[in-house]
């Protein structure tokens, strides 16, 4: 969700003004997943590297992290919705992370669009976590090391509960993927566009639907084996 600042800039606006709309697209991002019948959508809201922006514009992140945290949990179970935080929480106040816990808590039992927040995320830090969680299984005996094979580390990262990533969107115009699920996104179609988070709408939600619909996906192999569906 990037350009939120940018956007504002633009209007002649402070930075908090964008992040205020970047909600508003936010909730129509969501709103507009969900009744697409996506499985899950995952959203990084603020990475490990955030931390370095001024304090007064990270503390306002928390803030409004906090406030729509407590005011769309409602929304978000009569919608039916199930939400997840990924990210090392511990980094945030205490009072934050009571706030995810009770989120989580209220909306686990939902059964449609899985929302995944990523909060204080960083792809090298999801692979890291993974396999400090590994090693320790293998130091306490109960993991064989050499056991150790792409289907256990998958389930030791984020999002293990889900399949494979299947589309990233990155607005703002930058083509990078900036430490956001790296080990998730190995096979994800890349979409990257110029429109700006506060801007990006369901029109813009189906354009890049629609670039992915036309995407032939053959994960390493060949046009013919896709298209004859031979393996
Ligand atoms: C993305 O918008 C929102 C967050 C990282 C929370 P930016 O704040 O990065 O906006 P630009 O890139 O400065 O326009
Ligand atoms: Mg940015």
């Amino acid at each position: 969700m990037d350009g939120n600042g940018r956007w504002a800039e633009s209007k002649g606006k402070h930075r908090v003004f964008g992040h205020k709309h970047g909600v508003r697209a936010l909730r129509k991002a969501i709103t507009f997943a969900s009744d697409s019948n996506i499985q899950a959508l995952t959203i990084f809201a603020f990475s490990s590297e955030n931390w370095q922006r001024p304090a007064k514009e990270v503390s306002m992140l928390m803030e409004l992290f906090f406030t729509v945290l407590k005011s769309e949990i409602k929304k978000l179970n009569k919608n039916n919705i199930k939400l997840k935080i990924i990210g090392e929480l511990s980094g945030f106040s205490e009072r934050l992370q009571k706030k995810v816990l009770e989120a989580e808590k209220a909306t686990e039992s939902n059964t449609g669009l899985v929302l995944n927040v990523a909060a204080n995320y960083g792809g090298r830090w999801d692979i890291t976590q993974a396999a400090r969680k590994l090693a320790k299984l293998a130091a306490s005996g109960e993991l064989d090391a050499d056991d150790i094979d792409e289907k256990v580390l998958a389930k030791a990262v984020s999002l293990d509960a889900l399949p494979a990533v299947d589309l990233m969107i990155r607005t703002g115009g930058d083509q990078r993927i900036s430490n956001f699920l790296l080990w998730q996104l190995a096979y994800a179609e890349l979409y990257f566009t110029d429109i700006l988070w506060p801007d990006f709408d369901a029109s813009a939600f189906q354009s890049a639907l629609d670039v992915f619909s036309g995407k032939e996906r053959r994960f390493g192999k060949t046009s013919e084996q896709v298209s004859s569906k031979s393996s």
